[in-house]
């Protein structure tokens, strides 16, 4: 059947990625500056207000929720979240409660996130090498992600582990390949993308896929797969270590027709495509005191003018084409 939430080129939406904080732990050079100023408290929804949201878009038809920040897992109590995002499971209105996280916390959270029905999660790891990440994230330390993964794993999580492409860290890509295929876990690759200063140019940073790709079939065997998980990732099996490589390429090979998904962010802003800068203001329905009916509606309204994608385009000392970052509004 037909989604309440079809878009004007009769994509369905399905597919919620939920934000529920703009803060994290870590500073990652492509993602935020080196001083944030984050958002005022009174700002971001209360996990109250995040329920609701996310209970009108399951009456909507979205089948596939996954939360996501900033670091989701650096929000107090957002554990009470998951529980009460887990009743949806049990009524098997949504699929699946996944979650997009650094993995520095995950370690203390894996087995509560387990009991509240989550089976997934993606973890943000760009490389092994302890100082390769220590540069990425301005400090960071590795083993304690490698312990939140192995952790996760051990709760019975299925993980997959994400990688921005970055040209300073090329060299750690295989390892990182390498490292996660060995435990089971799929790697993805993933562009960055030109959203939000951070005081470095991405025309430094940028690593086209297709080189990377390109790199990888000379040491590799790498076998198309037909796989489409409902992201915008596209996949390869690597016949040498048995794993799954995606590659996310918003750069280089546009993925836009197949799009399932909408955003809302820790503020309330429903954006109609990550790469846009339309958007719907939810907390103000909420705030004002809209009902569900209100807040359904102002939503079937937003997907209904969903723009066809995203025009990133990286050039050397150009602003950022979105200039809100990608922390805000939760990837
Ligand atoms: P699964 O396929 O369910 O594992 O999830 P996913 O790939 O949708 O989610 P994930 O959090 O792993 O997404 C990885 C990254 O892909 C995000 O952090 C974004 O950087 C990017 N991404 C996800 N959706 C979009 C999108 O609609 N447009 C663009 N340009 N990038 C996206
Ligand atoms: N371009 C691409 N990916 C980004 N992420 C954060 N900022 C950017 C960017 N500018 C990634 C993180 C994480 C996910 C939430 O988004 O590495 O995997
Ligand atoms: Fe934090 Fe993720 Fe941004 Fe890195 S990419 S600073 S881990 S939100």
């Amino acid at each position: 059947t037909e989604a309440p939430l079809t878009d004007p080129f009769g994509r369905q939406i399905r597919y919620l990625r939920l934000s529920v904080t703009d803060r994290c732990d870590l500073r990652c050079r492509y993602c935020m500056a080196e001083r944030m100023r984050f958002l005022p408290k009174p700002e971001v929804l209360s996990l109250e207000e995040l329920d609701r949201v996310a209970a009108a878009f399951v009456g909507l038809g979205v089948r596939k929720l996954r939360i996501t920040g900033g670091e989701p897992l650096v929000r107090r109590d957002v554990m009470r979240l998951f529980e009460r995002l887990s009743r949806h499971l049990g009524t098997g209105a949504l699929d699946e409660v996944t979650l997009t996280t650094n993995a520095t916390q995950l370690g203390r959270h894996a087995e509560d996130l387990f009991a509240c029905g989550v089976r997934r999660v993606n973890v943000s790891l760009d490389t092994i090498d302890p100082e390769g990440f220590a540069e990425v994230t301005r400090g960071g330390d590795v083993s304690v992600v490698l312990e939140g993964i192995e952790a996760a794993a051990a709760a019975g999580l299925h993980v997959k582990l994400n990688a921005v492409a970055l040209k300073g860290q090329a060299a750690g890509i295989v390892p990182l390949i390498e490292w996660g295929h060995a435990r089971g876990h799929d790697v993805t690759l993933i562009e960055v993308m030109p959203m939000g200063e951070t005081g470095e140019d991405r025309a430094d940073q940028f690593l086209p896929l297709s080189d990377v790709r390109e790199a990888l079939s000379d040491r590799w065997t790498l076998t198309p797969l037909p796989d489409r998980t409902g992201g915008p990732a596209t996949y390869v099996r690597v016949e040498e270590t048995g794993g799954r490589l995606g590659l996310i390429t918003p750069l280089t090979n546009n993925f836009c027709d197949g799009c399932n998904r909408v955003r809302v962010t820790c503020t309330g802003q429903l954006y109609q495509c990550l790469g846009r800068g339309r958007n719907t203001d939810l907390r103000a329905v909420l705030r004002e005191g809209g009902d569900d009916r209100a807040l359904r509606a102002a939503i079937v309204d937003a997907v209904g003018a969903k723009p066809w994608g995203h025009d990133f385009a990286i050039k050397r000392g150009e602003a950022p084409s979105v200039a809100r970052h990608m922390s805000v509004t939760g990837g």
